[in-house]
């Protein structure tokens, strides 16, 4: 008698410690920013998202010169024309991970070379993934839409979308906002995507 007791005492210690652990996996899986930025404004988004999610990040290096009047001209017309990019790193491994952020300049109303580039040369299966873009204009949702057939075509699940404006009007005129503004949209969206990254909110 004292035996069964001893062993369904130590079972139900057993379950009971591993639903605390599978409790604690469930919340949140592990997440990766993947982003990248020419002249800055997604990178600062990215560093703040990276320190409020405590994230991973990775920076996709487009290996083209765009600096300078002639990098804008020719990321604008590879943009345009829809063209892929040398990038590095190609194939990093996220397979530890099961939440990622992509994040990236708008150019010509698409995500930026780097980043469809990265998107087509690797796979999202079983990952929630979230778009994070900076954008001096608000995005149609049908370019949105474009955007999100591109991962999910690559067998990710797209969860969420966010944009950060780059630009204001001011007086009928287009402004830059300053970082301050970007960063305070940055932390009014982190609620929300830690909502979209916890597993049981599926
Ligand atoms: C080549 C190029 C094309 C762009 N095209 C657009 C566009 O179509 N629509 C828009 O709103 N902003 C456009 N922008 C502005 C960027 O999306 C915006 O400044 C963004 O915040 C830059 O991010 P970054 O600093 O991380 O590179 C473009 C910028 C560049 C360099």
């Amino acid at each position: 008698m004292k035996k069964i007791a001893i062993t369904v005492f130590t079972f139900m210690i057993i379950t009971c410690l591993s639903g605390m652990l599978n409790a604690q996996e469930k919340d949140m899986g592990k997440t990766l920013i993947v982003y990248y930025s020419l002249t800055g404004n997604t990178k600062t988004g990215c560093e703040v998202l990276q320190k409020e999610l405590q994230a991973d990040i990775l920076e996709i290096r487009d290996l083209v010169n765009r600096s300078g009047g002639w990098g804008f001209a020719r990321s604008a017309f590879g943009s345009l024309f829809g063209f892929h990019t040398k990038i590095e790193p190609e194939h990093p491994d996220m397979s530890a991970y099961q939440n990622i952020i992509i994040a990236s300049p708008i150019w010509t109303g698409k995500l930026s070379m780097a980043i469809r580039t990265f998107i087509d040369k690797n796979r999202f299966d079983n990952k929630k993934v979230i778009l994070y873009t900076t954008t001096n204009a608000e995005e149609k949702e049908k370019y949105k839409e474009k955007n999100k057939d591109l991962v999910r075509e690559k067998g990710g699940e797209v969860v969420g979308y966010f944009q950060i404006l780059a630009k204001k009007e001011v007086d009928e005129e287009k402004v830059l906002r300053t970082k301050e503004e970007m960063v305070a949209d940055t932390l009014s969206i982190v609620s929300s995507l830690e909502k979209l990254l916890t597993i049981e909110s599926n």
